[in-house]
């Protein structure tokens, strides 16, 4: 068995592992991560890309964020849709001047690779057999198997940024660990193609034939996605069928401006609302979507990943130059607080532009349910308390300071 050491082992080389290493190093805190895929296996998953304030100051504090800076573009509202009738949420006038960054996924975690490179700084691809040994003791170890050979890596902490299929989450006993879940009953079927976007703000759109979005990667590459029922699958989707769908759900001025083309990705992806308590357990944290997973209505997987990293990083900063360990049992009462919100603030999105299909026991009912709806999009889209609510939330909850 071959031996590594190292203050901080990170499982998963996501976003959540990547800028979390970033930061660590910069600290000076030694850091390995191990990831299960290939780096390029990484990179070619298509995700979303809007991010908070709070996310981009991170990106800066960790030095990774020159092509961000220039590439990236601040989005200073967007729109929502309902029967083609559009309402602009002006997040920079509603929350006094905040705004967010339309930047791929993918990219952040291409610019963290390659700083990662730069730095000569350690990710062992295509580690298999991970296990976390012994957590709740002050040297926890990893065992795994790298390029045929078995290894052993000796800890001080681990940072479990595995994803929500990871191993990091099952390690913490069933009985000491909860599992909220709510699994919604249709899923997002996303477009990825090099086309101008239909607008230069992101359009989320409520219709009589379901949800549908627009977004874009930059001006020349847009993103789309409509509502599908789970039973669909990609090749009931052919990219006319698509389009011709899109152009239904979206208004009728935007429908007339698309510029259709061929597809570079196409996926359909269920909607999830998923929280683990807690997120630590000994010397283990669960960080991004290895604790917690909402459908991306609200745009905030990515955000709640960069607002755990960002807790983390500050209680292990401390950790080690201070020696103050009494610090760790702080994370996951600060982590979820902030993802509950966001974990409320996705789902209620979700309920209020998606359509669900009546469940009413009778017209009636169906029709008093509609009523209900009518009004709830009244208040938030109509009113400016209520757009203000919506703008708030989207643009981020503040990030809490450690006690
Ligand atoms: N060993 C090592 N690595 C693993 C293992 C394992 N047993 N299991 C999973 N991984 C890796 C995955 O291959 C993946 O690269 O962990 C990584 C987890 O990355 P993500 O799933 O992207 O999770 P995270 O980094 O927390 O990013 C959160 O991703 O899904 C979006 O909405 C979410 O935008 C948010 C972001
Ligand atoms: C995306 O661009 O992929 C995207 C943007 C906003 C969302 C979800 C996805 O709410």
């Amino acid at each position: 068995m071959k031996h590594l050491k190292t203050q901080v082992a990170i499982i998963g080389a996501g976003p959540s592992g990547l800028l979390l290493g970033q930061l660590l190093a910069k600290q000076g805190i030694d850091n390995i991560i191990l990831e299960r895929v290939t780096g390029d296996y990484v990179l070619g998953r298509i995700r979303a890309g809007i991010l908070e304030q709070g996310f981009v100051d991170l990106v800066r504090e960790a030095g990774v964020a020159q092509r961000m800076d220039t590439e990236g573009h601040v989005h200073d509202g967007f729109e929502i849709a309902v029967n083609g009738e559009s309402t602009r949420i002006d997040l920079k006038q509603l929350t006094q001047g905040k705004t967010v960054v339309c930047y791929g996924q993918t990219e952040i975690t291409r610019d963290l690779m390659e700083a990662r490179e730069q730095a000569d700084l350690q990710i062992l691809y295509e580690t298999s057999e991970v296990k976390l040994n012994e957590v709740k003791s002050d040297k926890p170890f990893i065992t795994f198997e790298y390029q045929g050979e078995t290894y052993r890596l000796d800890c001080d902490y681990i940072a479990g940024c595995d994803g929500f299929h990871g191993v990091s989450r099952k390690t913490i006993p069933e009985d000491k660990r909860t599992e909220h879940e709510r699994v919604y009953p249709f899923g997002w079927l996303g477009l990825l193609s090099d086309t101008p976007p239909v607008s230069d703000e992101l359009i989320y759109c409520k219709s009589e034939r379901g949800f549908a979005l627009a977004s874009m990667r930059s001006e020349t590459r847009s993103r789309y996605y409509l509502q599908v029922p789970l039973s669909d699958s990609t090749d009931d989707w052919s990219d006319d069928k698509f389009w011709d769908e899109l152009k239904k759900r979206l208004p009728a001025e935007a429908a007339e401006r698309l510029v259709t083309g061929p597809s570079i990705e196409k996926s359909i992806a269920p909607l999830r609302s998923f929280v683990c308590e807690p997120l630590q357990y000994g010397r283990l944290f669960l960080v991004g979507d290895a604790g917690h997973i909402v459908p991306p209505t609200g745009a905030k997987g990515l955000n709640l990943a960069a607002s755990d990293v960002s807790t983390l990083y500050k209680i292990l900063t401390r950790v080690y130059r201070d020696g103050d360990t009494d610090c760790i049992d702080q994370y996951s009462a600060i982590a979820l607080r902030r993802i509950w919100h966001g974990e409320r603030f996705s789902w209620w999105m979700s309920n209020m532009l998606h359509d669900y299909g009546s469940t009413a026991v009778s017209d009636m009912e169906a029709e008093t349910f509609d009523r209900f709806m009518d009004s709830e999009l009244d208040y938030y889209l109509h009113h400016e308390e209520g757009q203000k609510v919506i703008a708030n939330q989207y643009v981020g909850m503040p990030y809490e300071e450690l006690r």
